[in-house]
């Protein structure tokens, strides 16, 4: 695990409940753009998970407020919700989802899963992070199963990586490492997995290309 991933996780170990707090005001300030975020990513997932058996195990990694989890299991899917920040685990648990405590690059998987969900956590991993934790998704995967993750997107940004807290939405009033990835970076780690890339786009910001978005088929 990178010092950068550690340093960060005290970050949100202190700080979930504020991140928490802003994200929901964040959300009242434009709810139309709120709207129209949740909707394009609840049809990202309904369309990739419908290629799933039904009441499939999926895997949340980093799930924050749990709000994607719950959008999975209102699909029918059978959801374990994760986190590593207590704040976070209680907001999951709160909201009735099967969760643990679990680190991505320190614990081990607890089953198999068919699909496994990580939104807006990779940019908090180094790519030798990003390795290992696609190498431990494609072996916790069932044959056949997914892996739907986003980064990113290292071309609209001046640096590779940055120490930051962000105002708005993402501010926790102490900075967390960011790193960017280019589509390339990416495309040649998961070239050193098994995975095959199914689906691939750019979404969000202001030209529609702030995140890069993969969906993996093992
Ligand atoms: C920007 S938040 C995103 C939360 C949620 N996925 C969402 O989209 O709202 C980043 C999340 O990544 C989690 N995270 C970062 N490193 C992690 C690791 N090594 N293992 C598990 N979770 C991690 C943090 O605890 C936090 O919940």
């Amino acid at each position: 695990m990178s010092k950068e991933n550690e340093q960060t996780l005290e970050v949100y170990k202190e700080k979930a409940n504020l991140y928490l707090a802003n994200s929901i005001e964040h959300d009242r300030l434009d709810p139309a753009k709120a709207k129209q975020k949740r909707e394009k990513l609840e049809k990202l997932i309904t369309t990739n998970f419908s290629t799933l058996p039904k009441h499939a195990k999926v895997f949340e990694i980093g799930s924050g407020d749990g709000s994607n989890a719950k959008f999975i299991e209102s699909l029918g899917f059978e959801v374990t919700a994760s986190d590593t920040a207590d704040a976070f685990i209680e907001a999951t648990k709160h909201q009735g989802l099967k969760t643990i405590k679990f680190n991505a690059l320190e614990d081990a998987f607890p089953e198999k899963y068919y699909a496994v969900f990580c939104w807006r956590v990779f940019v908090h991993f180094t790519k030798e992070d990003t390795l290992k934790i696609m190498k431990k998704v494609y072996d916790t995967l069932e044959d056949n199963g997914i892996f739907i993750f986003n980064a990113i997107n290292r071309e609209i940004k001046s640096i590779d990586n940055e120490w930051v807290d962000f105002e708005g939405e993402y501010h926790m009033g102490a900075e967390r490492y960011y790193n960017y990835f280019s589509q390339s970076d990416l495309d040649n780690i998961i070239q050193k997995t098994k995975f095959k890339i199914e689906n691939f786009h750019k979404d969000g910001g202001d030209n529609n290309n702030k995140w890069l978005v993969y969906v993996l088929r093992k």
